[in-house]
């Protein structure tokens, strides 16, 4: 939700805190801000807008200084001004704060401090802390963040700084992720490690209600009760370079990530499909044979993408697993307390590791004694390292704030899980080599796939202005249609609502006219005539249909005003084969709409509040 890097060492910090908060823009960029400790003064430099504006009035106005902590901010408490931007400070300007996450009990305490004379100055949430800080310090800053954190409820993860202790910098986490980092130059402090990357040979994850104590020579972790957990030895993980996180010679982020997925869906399938035993093999997932063989029901649970991700894995764990499947949204099913089964695996579905539903849904269906596992991208993330077992998407780092190669990826994974579940329950040899071999060819049709490009552009063109959309699929395409208007609505900004294709009629078809286009997935399969008929009651209406469907399909060209023509797969790949079409439609019209992609207004790439 915000990205927090923190650095001191032998090194001026600002081009450092600035490097790092560019890597993390993706998480929040409605304002930035740094503090460097220099001379025992506290710089602060903050602004409202995105880091460049930051970049600006720190190249008007050095922050000189070894030692500092930097903010990027997607707003929870308060609009994104330069008076809401982090740092925050204390009424004597002695004490800087950064924070990421929600404190719930904010306004009680701000009307504590009020009381005692404390004056405020942001609308924050946070700055309550630094005040906290401010009063319980007596010669120690570890020891005034620990008492401090105390009273607070909600969730965090801050770094802060003191005039009186020049090069200290603290850490602690509460549900917002923190990574220490140890590299030559001195010791640092991100919210993920990929900010770190380049600089910290290796990085330890803070685990919650832990605190870190960095100077410039060592960094140093105790835990709730003040012990020192020498994690300094062990739980080091070497940075994991995985991808790089620059654009290369794409313009966003978002269209190099759509153009990198048979790269990715490469990765995901790389060395788990057995041909011998035509199944899939995992590494991480904690479970013997035995112990998925008792498994009677999977629930599966994610937000946004990753929740379509799930409804295409019921789809499939239905098929070929022959599994009863339900999925929720985690936000939903966190609270509603369900009546579960025993044998029932609670499947968690999420790019970043760190989406607070997601993570509050796993912790609690684990204190009920459930198996929890996790299909995740970013190594290390809380929710990877919470879960008792789990695959990786191996998809690089996703930067765009839209997921795409995180999705198809995610709809790999489930897929090669459903067939090694199959294959322990009934699917037969034959047809596990057969889903093998459908999976092996799939990196190339999705490269053959993404020839639609400029099909799609001269499409966009004719729509953008649009005002309302919808996606109808049907089966494995339904999700793909929900998946398909996310991605329009949230980088374009353009209402778009994915429906299963016949029940548009039980409603949604009031909505058509000639200036509300209908995008159908209608590749050839079982429910081809149906989502042909579909069609025709659009078109009967004056609406204008835009067709997602096989190559050379006369029936759907005769009757689509737009057609976009993608190879043959079987019905179970057609999600991942069908997403990219609508991803690059989406990409397209946003930028004829002036939008920006990568960054779209409102959100952030990872969200870490509820
Ligand atoms: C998808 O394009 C959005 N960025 C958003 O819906 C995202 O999928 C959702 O916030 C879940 O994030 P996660 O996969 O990191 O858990």
């Amino acid at each position: 939700m915000c990205g927090i890097i923190g650095f001191t060492g032998q090194r001026e910090a600002t081009p450092i805190l600035l490097e790092g908060l560019k890597r993390l823009e993706y998480r929040g960029y409605d304002s930035a801000g740094l503090v460097t400790n220099f001379d025992s003064v506290l710089h602060v430099r903050k602004k409202a807008g995105r880091i460049a504006e930051l970049v600006q009035v720190v190249t008007d106005r050095p922050a000189p200084g070894n030692c500092g902590i930097s903010h990027t901010r997607w707003a929870t408490h308060g609009g994104a001004t330069d008076r809401n931007a982090h740092p925050h400070l204390c009424a004597t300007g002695d004490f800087a704060l950064v924070h990421n996450g929600v404190i719930e009990n904010y306004l009680a305490l701000k009307q504590q401090l009020q009381a005692e004379g404390v004056s405020f100055r942001s609308d924050t949430d946070s700055e309550v802390l630094v005040h906290l800080i401010s009063q319980c310090y007596d010669g120690d800053l570890l020891a005034a963040v620990r008492e401090s954190l105390r009273v607070v409820k909600g969730t965090y993860g801050v770094a802060v700084m003191c005039r009186q202790e020049p090069g200290t910098i603290i850490g602690a986490r509460f549900g917002s992720p923190l990574v220490l980092g140890i590299g030559p130059d001195g010791t640092y402090l991100a919210s993920d490690a990929n900010a770190l990357a380049g600089y910290a040979e290796e990085v330890v994850y803070l685990q919650d209600r832990q605190i870190a104590h960095l100077t410039t020579t060592d960094l140093t972790i105790r835990d709730a009760d003040f012990l020192t957990v020498s994690a300094v030895t062990h739980d080091i993980t070497h940075v994991l370079c995985d991808g790089d996180t620059d654009k290369g010679d794409f313009p966003h982020h978002m269209l190099k990530e759509i153009y990198e997925q048979p790269e990715s869906i490469a990765n995901a399938l790389r060395g788990r499909l057995d041909d011998t035993d035509a199944t899939a093999h995992f590494g991480g997932l904690n479970l013997s044979a035995q112990q998925l063989r008792q498994v009677e029901r999977v629930i599966m649970t994610g937000c946004g993408t990753s929740y379509h991700a799930g409804l295409v894995g019921e789809y499939l764990f239905e098929e070929l697993a022959r599994l009863p499947v339900e999925v929720e949204y985690a936000s939903e099913f966190r609270y509603r307390n369900p009546p579960i089964e025993r044998n029932t695996v609670i499947l968690g579905i999420t790019q970043s590791g760190e989406t607070a539903d997601t993570l509050a849904a796993m912790r609690e269906s684990k204190r009920m004694g459930h198996t929890t596992l996790a299909i995740c991208n970013v190594v290390g993330s809380t929710i990877a390292r919470e879960a008792d077992g789990g695959v990786y998407l191996r998809a690089g780092p996703e930067i765009g704030v839209a997921s795409t190669k995180a999705f198809t990826s995610q709809v790999v994974t489930l897929t090669m899980l459903a067939l090694y579940w199959g294959r322990l329950r009934h699917l037969s040899l034959p047809q596990g080599e057969r889903i093998i071999r459908q999976l092996r060819s799939l990196p190339e049709l999705v490269r053959r796939t993404l020839d639609c490009h400029d099909r799609v552009r001269t499409i966009a063109e004719r729509y953008a202005d649009a005002q309302n959309c919808l996606y109808l699929g049907r089966q494995y395409l339904f999700p793909g249609a929900l998946e398909g208007a996310l991605k329009l609505k949230e980088i374009s900004y353009l209402h778009a609502e994915g429906y299963p294709a016949a029940e548009m009629k039980h409603g949604p078809i009031a909505l058509v006219d000639s200036e509300t286009p209908s995008v159908f997935l209608v590749p050839r399969g079982q429910t081809f005539e149906k989502v042909l008929s579909n069609m025709q009651e659009i078109k009967a209406r004056g609406g204008p249909v835009i067709a997602v469907c096989s190559e050379n399909d006369d029936e759907v060209e005769l009757l689509a005003d737009e057609v976009i023509p993608v190879p043959d797969a079987p019905e179970y790949l057609q999600p991942i084969i069908t997403a990219i079409p609508l991803q690059l439609l989406a990409y397209e019209i946003a930028l004829l709409r002036g939008c920006d992609v990568d960054k779209p207004r409102n959100l952030a790439k990872s969200v870490t509040v509820e």
